[in-house]
């Protein structure tokens, strides 16, 4: 039976592995050997990793990719994507290509406005809470004015903060809802910084204040934290064309391609299992380029979501139609991304993945990453409402069952051949490798 262990995190890498091996693996040197092998012998790089976070054992990779051929807003692309499933690469070269000379991408930051809040509770008067809100809102902004210094330099900063009554939700519950411009940060240290240095204003000037009697005077503080929903925080992404050129598939024609694709996203609109599915593709994308750039994918995905019901049901994230025999496509989302700090100057590949992109701008980023979305979905949709997922899919998946059988190169090379013609499944692989083998 596992025990409890205490002080695991001052152990050294290796007596937590020996730790970890023994306690939970069947077999502990095949464990060891395992977590050593995907150390790197740059012993100063692996120094950096185990220290990116506590009780490092080694490194979990993926693969990074380039993704081609991406025209946005004028200029060329090629997109780093970190991601595991196979086909997610090979759907964004394709979309990328087919919009290159159609007039590519066109990307636009709608908004950049962070949020974050101090949640309190208070037993009083809400008039009276307010009166001395306006009296201590100045207090607020000069006591955080060391935080801020550097950050209002470059021109941002904290925008407003605003008292919120929430009552109505919830008995004595009042916010802080305050709003920030980080510029090319994604800015989670600074607006958490100021927050706090905001709740301790709050609670020093309640102590003091003398429109305050009794309970009022002490104002539980129950968190300051950013907000991962970023309404204001927005970016929109669209390809247009003719009808007529959108000649995807030989046996579809333009306007029935068109008009399914149009369908489908109305389907996503309204059915939120199907929206659900097609937003996880849009995240494919999505995902990828916030991963390879170093950025939170986990706040990327709540907040995305979150955005994906804000008129009351979950829906799509893209929208399409067709207007005067023109075939519009088009994502809006909010993404909070950071091109300085954090990973940035730190992951000597996400480092490489914003020089590939050439240097951007958090703004310019936000565009980028929409376009990996809208091209993630342009491809997934496309090939549902035409051949179906599953050809292009178990093509790419390919690999990896013949890599689960344990074939040598030259058996991956003779059945990739021989499936060029025949359709991929698992069985018919499996089928496929016995017979190599036993020829
Ligand atoms: C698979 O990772 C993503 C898709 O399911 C997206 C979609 O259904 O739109 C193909």
């Amino acid at each position: 039976m596992n025990r409890p262990i205490q002080g695991f995190s001052k152990l050294t890498k290796r007596e937590k592995i020996e730790w970890i091996a023994t306690q939970y693996t069947a077999d502990p040197e095949a464990t060891k050997t395992v977590l050593e092998r995907y150390w790197n012998s740059d012993t100063k790089l692996q120094q950096l990793h185990d220290e990116f976070i506590e009780n490092t054992l080694t490194n979990f990779y993926l693969p990074l990719g380039i993704a081609p051929n991406f025209l946005i807003n004028g200029r060329l692309y090629a997109l780093p994507m970190a991601i595991e499933e196979s086909s997610v690469v090979a759907a964004a070269s394709k979309a990328a290509k087919f919009w290159l000379h159609k007039g590519g991408f066109k990307a636009e930051v709608l908004g950049t406005e962070k949020i974050g809040q101090v949640h309190f509770m208070f037993d009083g008067d809400t008039d009276t809470l307010q009166v001395f809100f306006d009296r201590i809102k100045d207090t607020l902004k000069s006591d955080a004015a060391s935080i801020t210094k550097n950050m209002k330099k470059r021109g941002g900063g904290i925008t407003a903060i605003e008292l919120r009554d929430k009552t109505a939700d919830l008995p004595h519950y009042y916010q802080l809802h305050c709003t920030f411009e980080t510029l090319d940060a994604m800015g989670a240290n600074f607006i958490n910084s100021c927050l706090e240095q905001f709740a301790q204003t709050l609670q020093r000037e309640a102590e003091n204040y003398e429109g305050f009697t009794g309970t009022e005077r002490n104002i539980e503080v129950v968190m300051s934290i950013l907000s991962n929903y970023v309404p204001q925080c927005v970016v929109k992404a669209e390809v247009q064309c003719a009808v007529e050129d959108l000649n995807i598939q030989p046996t579809v024609s333009p306007d029935e391609f068109a008009e399914k694709m149009v369908r489908a996203v109305q389907i996503a609109k309204v059915e939120p299992h199907r929206a659900v599915t097609h937003n996880k593709g849009i995240m494919n994308g999505i995902d990828a380029v916030v991963l390879a750039t170093g950025n939170d994918f986990r706040a990327v995905e709540a907040g995305v979501h979150a955005y994906a019901s804000k008129d009351g049901t979950y829906g799509s994230l893209t929208h399409a139609n067709v207007k005067d025999g023109i075939f519009h496509f088009w994502i809006e989302i909010p993404l909070a991304l950071g091109t300085v700090g954090g990973l940035t100057s730190l992951h000597p590949l996400v480092k490489l993945a914003l020089e590939i992109l050439g240097k951007p701008t958090a703004k310019e980023l936000m565009q980028i990453v929409a376009v990996a979305g809208l091209a993630q979905n342009f491809a997934a949709v496309s090939s549902l409402v035409t051949t179906g997922i599953q050809e292009g899919h178990m093509k790419m998946h390919l690999l990896n069952i013949l890599n689960q059988l344990g074939a040598t190169e030259s058996e991956k090379k003779m059945l990739t051949e021989y499936f060029k013609k025949h359709t991929v499944t698992h069985s018919a692989v499996v089928e496929a490798f016995d017979k190599l083998k036993s020829n």
